[in-house]
């Protein structure tokens, strides 16, 4: 069984336990991906342009139709990943927040859902999922798309992607208290097999780069678990949007570097570094786009590099151990045109996952400096992986 078909068999046997055995079996499913960005990162919320893929990674629903009892409709989940745990939101009363996670994403996706004008028939999703949690990995995203899918697909809802990417945004910035942005949902929501996303996160037109077959595609997760809401990451959004005003710009997308340079003497010299990181990161989307899909594994070394470095310094979302296993990789594959690839953070930093995009012969090497770090530094357990570009989210039919 691959690992799809062994979602699917999760989330059926899940449904019946949780909804009964002699009931109707789910009638559909639905997948959506996780994520990982290549380049473009801390840009999405200052409306630039990034760079993300889908992996190989998923979650999983199964749905069917939900319980109505005298006029009155209810959707009912159950997330099989959370002990079987039990959702039932009321369809006609207004939808409030609650503790966890995973219901006040779900509650979300019908509130917004609820908000554009649609109506959400009464549904039954039981949800299962193997994104790694807390890796920067999206699995949030990819269980709010996923789930935000099912209920309108059920409800006969047309939603195109970037609606439904939408949809899954508000969600979590309501009902999660996260400020993150427009790039994992859409990565989730639009992406394309085998190629990257390039999405211009103002207007959200996006279009697939397809990425050379020479390539291969690393996640190495440092094991270090970041808390989103509680980290840092509120704090450089404000910064940013501080520098922006500062620079009379609507969005530090709207800054050049000329601008920048002209206009830092007066500033805080951190939102001048911070707005450093974001100019020069949306400048390196476009070219590692082009490095992607000719498989030119020099250009990527010294764009990812330079990622790094300024995510590194200027907008200081790294933290050492990360560092150390992003300097270990980049070693390893070595450096100017004869690099075999090019190692970066990825997603909101403070711990999380490194990606690295190689070529097929380095895969080797990558793993073996991976362990090298491990073994060096007592504080990481990290691991590595080869992950394939997965196509977003969609419905699904069992073998
Ligand atoms: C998190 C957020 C994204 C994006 C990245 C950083 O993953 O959810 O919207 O801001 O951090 O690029």
């Amino acid at each position: 069984m691959n690992r799809r078909d062994r979602l699917i068999a999760r989330v059926r046997q899940g449904y019946r336990l949780a909804f009964g055995t002699k009931g109707p079996e789910p009638r559909r499913f639905f997948a959506a991906p996780g994520r990982v960005n290549l380049i473009g990162e801390h840009v999405d919320y200052n409306d630039g342009y990034v760079l993300p893929c889908a992996i190989n990674r998923e979650t999983l629903v199964a749905a069917g139709s939900g319980p109505e009892v005298g006029g009155r409709g209810y959707v009912e989940a159950v997330a099989i990943d959370a002990g079987q745990a039990r959702e039932k939101i009321a369809l006609y009363a207004p939808i409030q927040r609650t503790e966890d996670s995973w219901r006040n994403l779900i509650r979300g996706a019908v509130a917004f859902l609820e908000s554009r004008g649609y109506g959400v028939l009464p549904t039954r999703l039981a949800i299962a999922g193997d994104v790694p949690m807390g890796a920067g990995l999206s699995s949030s995203a990819s269980f709010t798309v996923a789930v935000t899918l099912a209920l309108a697909q059920l409800s006969r809802i047309p939603l195109a992607a970037d609606e439904l990417a939408m949809v899954a945004k508000e969600a979590e910035n309501a009902f999660l208290g996260t400020a993150c942005g427009i790039m994992d949902p859409m990565a989730c929501a639009a992406s394309s097999m085998g190629s990257a996303l390039l999405l211009d996160c103002r207007s959200l037109q996006h279009m697939p780069i397809p990425v050379s077959k020479k390539l291969s595609l690393i996640i190495i997760d440092s094991g270090i678990r970041r808390e989103l809401a509680n980290s840092a990451f509120n704090t450089r959004r404000r910064e940013s949007e501080a520098a922006a005003r500062h620079f009379g710009v609507k969005a530090l997308r709207d800054l050049t570097m000329d601008a920048l340079e002209a206009g830092s003497s007066d500033v805080d010299p951190v939102l001048a570094s911070r707005a450093r990181h974001v100019v020069s990161e949306i400048a390196r989307v476009e070219p590692t786009a082009v490095a992607l899909s000719q498989g030119d594994a020099a250009a990527l070394s010294r764009l990812m590099r330079a990622s790094h470095v300024s995510l590194r310094d200027d907008y200081e979302v790294t933290v050492p151990e990360v560092d150390r296993l992003t300097d270990t990789v980049w070693a390893a594959l070595g450096d100017g045109d004869d690099a075999l690839g090019g190692v970066r953070m990825t997603g909101a930093g403070f711990g999380g996952s490194v990606v690295a995009v190689v070529r097929k012969s380095a895969v080797e090497r990558v793993f073996d400096a991976v362990q090298k770090t491990y073994n060096s530094t007592a504080q990481i357990r990290a691991s590595a992986d080869v992950y394939t570009m997965a196509g977003g989210a969609r419905e699904v039919t069992p073998a």
